[in-house]
């Protein structure tokens, strides 16, 4: 009886039935990990490095109850969750939210809604996310099947980015001095450097398949500072899904995945059982002029023969090529395959086809002065800064969000965020002389269902360089790019209306631009920043205000009793 008005209900209502809650507990420790024959008391979540895995199904309930058991503050943020009216779960440290102090709790509460694939977690103050991520798997509906057959298995490939030191010291000094922080040691796949550093062998990840089978390989870039190119020697890649949202299949040798984005791809093994290993590998594209970690993370591609006892038999290892490292072709070539799948039956969002406010960014780096009696390291004895339109975004000391919903802004920030550069020149040409940037916690408000166009244009101050933005809140729509300055008069002609990829992180071209739509449907306080933690660290930030919509499901409710306080 109770089992057919469950069959009954469920056949009602599938959309509510189907959906569960998901309860996880965060414990942040330190454990002692050791990588490169280097022992550190590294800061993770459960003692696991990378984190657990977080399973849900789109329309699921996400509850996290994260305990804090470290020295160091702590927040986390489900990086690209849309959190639809539920921005005190985002998790940025003074945008949404005060951070969780030693000893305290807090519970990210939050619903998965129209999104499907891959995205992660990651901690969301200072550099605490060098070590503090995980992957987050969005299953379909239990209803619902992929817009590809259903793969043999699936596996996360989070990769990441390891220093010697601890993280936390690294960005301090480098803040201190002014200059760039000390590159990172190594590369990591799932937590692993592999064989070509030293003393690393034997942490290498190893993906074992069977012959005529096909992988889902869910590909995170959780690095702290760098752009990777990836391979797989001779296997091709079919992408088929870009931060939790389908797109039109294509077929790649090579992935370019930015800090911030995460990408399906479809693994097909060889039909037989080679007699042969192949490496999997990661290594940077790089564009700026400072200096960075050129190494390479690998992994094995391993078959595995069921009677297969000589493991120790001499095998061919294949490596993958990759290109070269500041290959800007390549990666315009390779960021234009990516359309949406367009299809109502799998994607729930529209790009936007009018526009209700315009702006134009200027991102890219710049210098702030030294304070006097002080010697600072940065271009010319000054400091290392970054900006959007020439403001370098200050955090404030309490969090926006609450400052926002309680009406107490006077002396946390402004609203007057400039929506064009004030003093114009030739973005990509000879950089001028004047390189400090200004400083300030000044927002954008826009209110309910306002349609956003951002064209965002990377300046040649201290060089040009691509800064994969993110934006917190809101998927939003690529709808051009282009090198050089953005042109007003006739780069919008060409823009893609039709079937934009849709994201929550892009690559600023080097010396280039893009132009991204999105719509202000959500209410409360969104942050926006390059996921390079160094550019980030250094102002490479802003935010939005999202205002409350006149019906009461357009409104922002009041923060959990649990909210962290300053
Ligand atoms: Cu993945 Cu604001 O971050």
């Amino acid at each position: 009886m109770w089992l057919l008005v469950g069959l009954l209900v469920s056949s009602m209502l599938p959309e509510v039935a189907f959906c569960m809650t998901r309860y996880y507990t965060f414990n942040i420790v330190q454990h002692n990990v050791t990588r490169l024959c280097h022992t550190k008391g590294l800061i993770s979540v459960n003692g696991k490095f990378p984190g657990p895995t977080l399973v849900a199904r789109e329309g699921d309930r996400v509850i996290v109850k994260v305990v804090n058991n470290v020295k160091n503050n702590i927040t986390i943020h489900w990086h690209g969750v849309r959190q639809l009216r539920s921005g005190w779960a985002d998790g940025p440290a003074y945008v949404t939210q005060c951070p969780i102090q030693t000893g305290q709790n807090y519970t990210y509460n939050f619903t998965i809604t129209g999104q499907k694939g891959t995205l992660f977690w990651h901690a969301h103050i200072s550099w605490m996310r060098a070590t503090v991520y995980g992957p987050m798997i969005i299953l379909p509906r239990r209803n619902e099947s992929y817009p590809f057959r259903k793969p043999h298995k699936e596996v996360p490939i989070v990769f990441g980015e390891w220093w010697n030191a601890d993280p936390e010291a690294v960005i301090s000094q480098a803040l201190q001095t002014g200059a760039s922080p000390n590159i990172s040691d190594a590369y990591t796949i799932n937590g692993l450097p592999g064989p070509l550093y030293n003393c690393s062998s034997k942490d290498t990840f190893k993906l074992k398949v069977k012959p005529g089978k096909t992988y889902m390989l869910r590909l995170i870039n959780a690095a702290m500072n760098d752009e990777l190119f990836f391979s797989i020697a001779n296997h091709s890649l079919i992408i088929v899904e870009a931060d939790a949202v389908y797109v039109k299949p294509f077929v790649t040798n090579v992935v370019l995945i930015t800090p911030g984005q995460t990408t399906n791809v479809l693994l097909k093994t060889k039909p037989y059982y080679p007699n042969a290993t192949f490496l999997m590998a990661a290594r940077p594209y790089f564009t700026g002029q400072g200096t960075f970690d050129n190494s390479t993370v690998a992994g094995f591609l391993e078959y595995e023969h069921p009677s297969d006892h000589s493991s120790n038999e001499k095998k061919m290892v294949f490596k993958p090529s990759l290109p070269p490292i500041n290959s800007t072709s390549f990666v315009a070539n390779f960021t234009k395959k990516f359309r949406s799948l367009n299809s109502p039956k799998y994607t729930s969002a529209t790009v936007p086809k009018t526009v209700d406010k315009q702006f134009f960014f200027t991102v890219g780096l710049g210098t702030s002065p030294c304070p006097e009696n002080t010697t600072c390291q940065g271009p010319n004895g000054t400091k290392f800064a970054a900006s959007v339109n020439n403001v370098s975004f200050a955090l404030p000391t309490t969090a926006l969000l609450q400052a926002y919903f309680f009406k107490n802004s006077n002396g946390v920030y402004t609203t007057d965020f400039p929506s064009n550069p004030t003093n114009p020149f030739n973005y990509t040409g000879t950089p001028p002389n004047k390189t400090h940037v200004s400083n300030g916690t000044r927002l954008i408000v826009l209110p309910f269902n306002t349609s956003v166009e951002v064209v965002m244009q990377d300046t040649s101050i201290l060089g040009a360089e691509s800064h994969p933005l993110h934006l917190h809140g809101f998927n939003f729509f690529v709808v051009g790019e282009g090198s050089g300055n953005y042109n007003p008069k006739k780069d919008p002609a060409s823009f893609n209306l039709l079937d934009p990829v849709e994201r929550n992180t892009f690559g600023v071209p080097s010396g280039g631009w893009v132009a991204i739509r999105f719509l202000a449907d959500n209410p409360g306080v969104w942050f926006m920043h390059c996921h390079f933690d160094v550019h980030t660290s250094w102002g490479l930030r802003m935010a939005w205000i999202v205002l409350d919509g006149l019906l009461a499901s357009q409104k922002l409710p009041p923060p959990p009793s649990d909210l962290p306080k300053c």
